[in-house]
């Protein structure tokens, strides 16, 4: 485990200051900005002063290969875990299904460690995701969700005013100490080492700000996220809470479930990819490199992932994160290439082609593994999560062949 703050989560500093200064640094690298904004080689020089992944490095004696992987150190071979590993494509994911609403399950500590747990075991990947949803904190904000079979989540009252922004509570992070709990069983279970001696990670997550505010904005899925971006280009002050509230918060749930176990946090920014270059560097660069910095200090390396983001590959990797997830696509040299190789980089198979014949697939998985070309800094994953439907041999094969092409 890792080496905390003190102070529980009702302590943690007031962000504002710090995402100012955060947007401060950022806006004086104006050569960096520019040399950024295109796909060009990103500039190994990060932006901001951040615990790097090499102290990390240098603090951290890790046993397991994804963990090692996270800060670019040698592994034996390349790590692989799914995104959505425990999902409705899993047989036994439907039966806990059939007796437990989804909110019930992120809720319930024992069920979701167990669902955790099996996904992991079943597939054998080197990393189990805690099982809980990118939308829980809004419940203690004051925000009402429900998921709906078939529509995905709906916020019942979308935020659209400035006083909506002002009411969101900050104070209840400690109700979401269920996910907290959910990871302690997990790391219980896999305290001891594997039988090739390798320490399996335990990775928490939260959504990033962008993200969870175009949910908290249009009440649910989007495609065009007009209200998300009509109150971030009219009213700077509420955009500006709105991004320092939910960082608050998300520190405080990170800090949880780091002081849980989690070795790793994955931060989501799914619809990053729904802004350009211009409206992410000005909206949610400083918020997002906040929110990554501060989760580092709490001692654990962080994965920063978006969807359709080749565009923004450079400027997320700003935001100083230790590994960039990567969409499927891109290949994934170019996207490293686009990062540039003082980071670590976690993809990219396309979900979709595990529904492939054989030979398509693993010639799909061959590309990834001969991309990375074994450099350190690869963790095998898909550009984004297991669809339902998937069938879970195909999944078993991959993680099959990344074991056996993957070896150093
Ligand atoms: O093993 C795992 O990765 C599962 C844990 C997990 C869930 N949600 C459970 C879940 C994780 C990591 C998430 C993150 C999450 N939640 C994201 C980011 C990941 C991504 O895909 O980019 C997002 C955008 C959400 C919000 C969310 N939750 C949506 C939009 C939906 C509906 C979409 C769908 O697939 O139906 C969910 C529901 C959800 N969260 C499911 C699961 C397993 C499926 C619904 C169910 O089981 O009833």
């Amino acid at each position: 485990m890792s080496s905390l703050n003190s102070g529980s989560s009702h302590d943690i500093r007031e962000p504002e200051t710090d995402i100012a200064r955060t947007r401060e640094i950022l806006s004086t690298d104006a050569t960096l900005e520019r040399e950024t904004l295109f796909l060009t080689d990103a500039s190994p020089n990060a932006s901001v002063e951040r615990p790097s992944a090499q102290s990390f490095a240098e603090t951290t004696p890790s046993g397991s290969r994804f963990v090692r992987a996270c800060l670019r150190r040698p592994v034996d071979r390349t790590p692989i875990w799914l995104l959505r590993q425990a999902g409705r494509y899993m047989p036994e994911y439907m039966a806990v299904r059939k007796h437990h609403s989804l909110l019930e399950i992120c809720r319930t500590p024992d069920i979701a460690a167990e669902v955790t747990i099996t996904a992991a075991e079943r597939l054998g990947v080197d990393a189990a995701i805690i099982f809980a949803d990118l939308l829980l904190p809004f419940t203690p904000m004051g925000l009402d969700f429900e998921f709906l079979a078939g529509e995905g989540p709906i916020v019942h009252s979308p935020i659209r005013s400035a006083e909506q922004v002002r009411a969101l509570r900050t104070d209840r992070i400690d109700d979401l100490s269920y996910v907290a709990r959910a990871i302690e069983k997990v790391a219980t279970h896999f305290a001891a080492p594997r039988p090739d001696g390798d320490q399996l990670g335990i990775i928490g997550f939260c959504g990033a700000p962008f993200t969870l505010a175009s949910y908290m904005i249009e009440g649910g899925s989007s495609r065009n996220y007009i209200e998300t971006k009509k109150l971030m280009y009219s009213d700077d002050a509420t955009w500006s809470l709105l991004m320092e509230k939910l960082v608050r918060v998300l520190v405080g749930f990170a800090q949880q479930q780091v002081e849980a176990g989690a070795d790793v946090i994955q931060i989501f920014d799914s619809w990053a990819g729904a802004l350009s270059v211009t409206d992410y560097r000005q909206y949610c660069l400083a918020p997002t490199t906040e929110l990554v910095r501060r989760i580092q200090a709490l001692g654990v390396p962080v994965i920063y992932f978006g969807v359709d983001t080749a565009s923004l590959l450079p400027t997320m990797r700003q935001t100083g994160a230790d590994v960039i997830g990567l969409d499927w696509r891109i290949p994934l040299d170019i996207g490293w290439k686009a990062i540039g190789e003082g980071c670590a980089v976690q993809g990219n198979l396309d979900p979709i082609a595990l529904f492939a014949p054989e030979d398509v697939l693993k010639s799909r998985v061959l590309e990834v593994l001969t991309a990375a070309n074994k450099r350190p800094g690869h963790i095998f994953n898909l550009g984004h999560g297991i669809v339902p439907g998937t069938p879970v041999d195909n999944v078993i094969n991959v993680v099959k062949w990344v074991k056996e092409f993957g070896a150093q």
